[in-house]
């Protein structure tokens, strides 16, 4: 799968028949996974729970693992007593890979494995499953967690393949967002001017390439491996989307925002946003997975341990990831902010503003400036709006081939104040009632 460049969605690309899927599968994270010691501990033991809750209940235990790649986690659901295992695999070559290791370890009679996607599974008479399953595990998130189709592949689960009140493993997903200043990480995103060792410019790039937000899409590495002097943290690590993958309250949406106020804890540029997640492997929350870098791993902070003694894993096929801002915004320590949190279907990406203080930045305002967007569909815009979300004190920057208008207020009014504003059809013109504080 690869991002379209023209719409940034998701996208199969199509091969040739003859294409070399097996250098695809050695040259990909399956063995990382399977050396991923914690991982298979965490999935192993929420999984037998799950199995002995269904028979203490006086259920049969019928177990889906979707996605099972090497058969791993169906190979555990048999291992732990499940009554019945049904394993898929979307992509073909891994789905043969799957039967052969689970012949090789004398499991076939106790797995069914089905080379197919979970969302084209039938369940009945003449499907592919006689009946719905109780128990699901499966293991299909990436760095960005969603990238995988997760979203999706869970609300399908839930509608057509488990029985009501079924367990999930994992249970619930966090995803955890830190503002930092790094210029080293802004760096690798934006161009810089190339300066020689006298100082002078040997190549300088106009303000609107220096300026230019670049994508939001995610860059994946191992944050614990950045020096510690390469970047400081402005707001805690703060959850921003909790995803509950047994769907107890509903469907999960394809699509969320979320603002959240935030308070700098010291002085700086914000820059960029740390990313990373964890697992809630069971229902009781004993069980927990993280992705954490280490100033933030559960391991780390309460053995108060050394990072080498902490025994934090080290894995490539889960990481963390920087998204970078559409703009830079300097911050004073105690100064409150809104951190803006995005999801669709498989991505993330991420905003920052300042949050004007009544008390510090009053200042009298003369009129609102208007602008236009476009919503082409649902997903990307044209604005002739700022070329970055402006906090109070800073220059507004704008794109020159635009216009937008400007409408002046009756008076001065003091800054924070609301508004609505309503289109008149009958005049074509725009209606702005104001409201302030004290209204
Ligand atoms: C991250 S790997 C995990 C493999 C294995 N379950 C494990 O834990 O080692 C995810 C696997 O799920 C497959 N996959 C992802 N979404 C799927 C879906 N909705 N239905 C079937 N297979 C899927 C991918 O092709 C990949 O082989």
């Amino acid at each position: 799968m690869v991002q379209n460049p023209k719409e940034g969605k998701m996208e199969w690309i199509p091969v040739s028949e003859d294409y070399d899927y097996h250098q695809e599968v050695a040259r990909s994270a399956y063995a990382d996974m399977l050396h991923d010691y914690e991982r298979n501990q965490k999935y192993h033991f929420a999984l037998k729970a799950a199995i002995k809750k269904m028979h203490m209940l006086g259920k049969p235990a019928h177990v889906l693992d979707i996605g099972t790649g090497t058969g791993l986690l169906a190979m555990m659901a048999a291992k732990c007593g499940a009554d019945s295992v049904v394993a898929c695999e979307a992509f073909l070559p891994m789905a043969k890979c799957a039967a052969k290791v689970i012949e090789d370890n004398n499991l076939a009679e106790k797995i069914l494995i089905i080379p197919k996607r979970s969302t084209e599974l039938k369940v009945g008479n003449g499907g592919d499953m006689l009946h719905r399953a109780n128990i699901l595990v499966t293991e299909v998130f990436d760095t960005e967690l969603i990238g995988e189709g997760a979203i999706g592949t869970f609300n399908h689960a839930k509608k057509e393949l488990l029985e009501p009140n079924s367990i999930v493993v994992p249970s619930e997903a966090t995803i955890y967002a830190q503002i930092v200043e790094c210029p080293v990480a802004l760096a690798w995103h934006r161009p810089l001017s190339w300066v020689n060792e006298d100082e002078n410019f040997v190549i300088s790039a106009p303000s609107r390439i220096l300026q230019c937000a670049g994508s939001a899409a995610v860059h994946d590495l191992q944050l614990s491996q950045l020096s510690e002097n390469s970047f400081r943290p402005l707001v805690p690590p703060t959850p921003v989307f909790r995803f509950d993958w047994s769907c107890k309250d509903g469907l999960l949406p394809y699509k969320r925002s979320e603002s959240i106020k935030v308070v700098a804890s010291r002085s700086g540029t914000v820059q960029v946003v740390f990313m990373w997640w964890d697992l809630r492997m069971d229902e009781d929350g004993e069980i927990i997975l993280s992705c954490a870098p280490f100033w933030a791993h559960p391991n780390y902070l309460h053995k108060k341990s050394s990072l080498t003694d902490s025994g934090l894993p080290w894995r490539d096929h889960w990481m963390q990831a920087i998204y970078y801002l559409p703009s830079e915004m300097p911050v004073n320590q105690g100064e409150r902010g809104l951190l803006k949190a995005y999801h669709d279907e498989y991505s993330l990406w991420f905003s920052y503003q300042n949050i004007i203080s009544p008390e510090s930045d009053a200042k009298d305002c003369n009129g609102v400036a208007l602008w236009v967007e476009w919503d082409l569909d649902g997903e990307n815009t044209i604005s002739t709006g700022p070329l970055s979300i402006p906090s109070a004190g800073q220059t507004v920057s704008w794109d020159i081939h635009t216009r937008q208008g400007v409408r002046l207020l009756p008076s001065p009014l003091s800054l924070p104040f609301s508004f609505e504003a309503r289109f008149l059809s009958s005049t074509c013109d725009l209606s702005l009632s104001i409201k302030t504080n004290a209204a």
